[in-house]
């Protein structure tokens, strides 16, 4: 059965892309919530609601495993759709705990204390929803002790990209980066909390500088993906081939995707 994957819009591509060339046989379903994005300016019960909508129309196509390859609901709306809305044959998995994880140099499914480790300055970038949840901070304090996260909300790069207006978002993201670097000078860390951020990761690396490592979080979410399949064959099942689907104009949005990832991408109606 296809595996699932779950964005706003055209961000999640980045994971599906990595998903892709980390598995080749694996059947990939994808649903771009287009019609609504961004989410990250949108409130919690919001983002909820179209999550929740936006999984249970991958479940219709028979994924019974779901990525969530959006930061924000992952954020926002992931821990509570496990806490009791998932039924028992399906699985819905964020995008975070996998760059934490990486971030804290944790194995999957350490559950020790958090203990000192070696970063100390992290600098998040996300949407306005994501760094106001505080879920970043939160994972973290599990798994780590003693790290300082400075976060910057990226307000409008989720639009810019959408329109595929690169001018205007790589000019965005040098303006945050400047925003956040006066308040941290010296991070050791960037992540790039947003699917939709990876098409510019060059642009974040020329304005945080060399010193600055920064993380894919794509290539690490395609790794656990693949580790979590070895450890649950379940969830691979019997082939069916996978598809493309948007809530937002077919031909429009796989125009748009097609310039955001330079590959052919052919969408159809969710
Ligand atoms: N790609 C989504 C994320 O990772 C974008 C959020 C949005 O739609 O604003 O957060």
């Amino acid at each position: 059965m296809p595996v699932g994957v779950f964005d706003s819009g055209l961000g999640g591509l980045t994971v599906y892309r990595a998903i892709r060339k980390q598995m080749p046989d694996q059947p990939l379903s994808y649903l771009g919530d287009n019609a609504h994005a961004p989410y990250g300016v949108r409130g919690a019960d919001d983002i909820y609601r179209l999550t929740c909508a936006g999984v249970e129309r991958l479940w219709d196509e028979g994924c019974d495993l779901v990525i969530l390859a959006c930061n924000t609901a992952s954020a926002v709306a992931c821990k509570r759709m496990q806490e009791g809305w998932i039924p028992a044959d399906k699985r819905v998995l964020g995008v975070f705990v996998p760059l934490i994880e990486a971030v804290t140099e944790r194995d999957w499914g350490d559950t020790s204390p958090p203990r000192e480790v070696d970063v100390k300055q992290i600098a998040l970038f996300a949407t306005p929803a994501t760094v106001a949840s505080r879920a970043f901070q939160r994972e973290l304090a599990f798994r780590a002790i003693g790290v300082d996260v400075e976060a910057q909300p990226c307000a409008g790069l989720v639009d810019a990209l959408e329109d595929n207006d690169l001018e205007l978002a790589e000019a965005m993201v040098r303006s945050h980066v400047m925003a956040l670097l006066r308040r941290m000078p010296n991070p050791q860390f960037a992540v790039l909390g947003c699917t939709h951020y990876p098409i510019l990761e060059h642009i974040f690396k020329a304005a945080l500088g060399d010193g600055v490592k920064v993380f894919s979080q794509a290539n690490l979410v395609a790794a656990s993906l693949q580790d979590y399949l070895k450890r649950h064959p379940d969830m691979v099942g019997a082939d069916r081939s996978g598809r493309l689907l948007t809530t937002g104009d077919p031909q429009s949005v796989s125009d748009a995707a097609t310039r955001f990832l330079s590959q052919p991408l052919h969408f159809e109606a969710a």
